[in-house]
């Protein structure tokens, strides 16, 4: 296997489309070539991501981003070896970037890896070059995304361990369903951090589930009932204010993000890592990362926190490419003929 390496990288385990071509070795990344199609606006309109429009918004998209990613000439030289989503994410829209990888892999006869998602999203905290500085294991990694909210210990490249996770909802499930039942909207990440930007956090008192558990895990079901609860006792006139939305907001980002700093702390007060990483959409959350900025730096001396940029912390195929090459620098690979969906792949 060559130390330096091209990789096509193929994204659709949910509802972004997203194909890069990434130069990688051991030490270094750049991004040469990356594109995401979004479907957030056609899910929004039903309030949440519909598998059967992801999957046939993803077969229109992938080959139009695979054309612009290859250029003009389609040349062979520009990728080595292909990485593809392989799962967690919907059977049906991980499926249309397999079968566009396996093609790509039987005609062009290059290496093919399927990566798992999550290691994808723990992989986009490294693309960025000041990151990779700070890049000495092991690393703690907060990953909160969508359906995943796991404390992950990095001890190398490729070999993880899981320190604690959801029981039921994940950190994104949480502000998506607390967006949906005060009829916010779609995606409820970005839509309660806005609003939150003018409430007070104090305003309502919201459970902080399992913050004093000693496990390390998450449990955020609860914190939504104490949400919905709330919300169905206010008034309706209140419930249409802006200011009530902006508290009702700011309260539950607060809630949501107290549970995943504590913890955080906790983990690392334990296993010592050198840096703290947190990956994931949810990551994309400005008071998230002042709060955990913060208390690292008050609690935790020395140790760095390392977070993706715009446009990496969503799902994306540059992400995906990273992961695929940490494996394929090691020789790795897999047959493209036995390879499917993964839907419940764990890390
Ligand atoms: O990682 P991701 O793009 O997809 C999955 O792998 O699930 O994460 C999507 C999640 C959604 O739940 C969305 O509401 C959340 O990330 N999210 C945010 C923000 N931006 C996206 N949550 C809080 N604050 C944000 N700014
Ligand atoms: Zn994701």
């Amino acid at each position: 296997m060559k130390k330096k390496m091209k990789v096509l990288g193929i994204e659709t385990s949910c509802d972004e489309t997203s194909v890069a071509i990434l130069e990688a070795s051991a030490s270094s990344v750049r991004v040469l070539h990356h594109e995401t199609a979004t479907q957030i606006p056609v899910h929004a309109l039903y309030g949440g991501v519909v598998p059967e429009i992801a999957a046939r918004l993803h077969v229109a998209e992938t080959v139009a981003l695979l054309d612009r990613a290859l250029g003009k000439d389609k040349q062979a030289d520009k990728f080595d070896a292909i990485a593809v989503t392989q799962g967690p994410g919907l059977a049906t829209a991980l499926r249309v970037g397999i079968e566009a990888a396996r093609t790509l892999a039987l005609v062009t006869k290059k290496p093919i890896i399927g990566v798992n998602h999550l290691e994808g999203h723990l992989a986009s905290a490294w693309l960025i070059p000041e990151n990779r500085k700070n890049w000495k294991f092991p690393i703690l990694a907060l990953l909160v995304s969508g359906g995943h909210s796991e404390l992950v210990l990095m001890k190398d490249f490729c070999s993880y361990k899981i320190l604690g996770r959801t029981r039921d909802d994940a950190a994104g499930e949480a502000f998506d369903k607390t967006a949906k039942l005060m009829g916010l909207g779609y995606p409820g990440g970005p839509i309660i951090s806005k609003l939150a930007e003018t409430g007070n956090p104090e305003a309502f008192k919201f459970p902080r589930p399992m913050i004093h558990d000693p496990s390390l895990d998450f449990s955020f079901s609860g914190l939504k009932t104490a949400v919905r609860q709330t919300w169905e006792k206010l008034p309706k006139s209140k419930q249409s204010q802006k200011k009530v939305q902006a508290d009702l907001c700011a309260s539950i980002q607060q809630a949501i993000t107290d549970v995943l700093v504590a913890k955080t702390i906790r983990a690392a007060e334990k296993y010592k890592p050198t840096a703290i990483c947190i990956v994931g959409g949810v990551s994309a959350n400005k008071h998230l990362q002042q709060c955990m900025r913060s208390q690292i730096r008050t609690q935790l001396k020395g140790v760095k926190m390392l977070k993706p940029s715009k446009g990496f912390y969503t799902d994306n195929a540059a992400m995906i490419a990273a992961a695929g090459a940490w494996h394929l620098l090691k020789g790795e690979k897999h047959d493209w003929r036995k390879m499917g969906p993964k839907p419940e792949l764990d890390l």
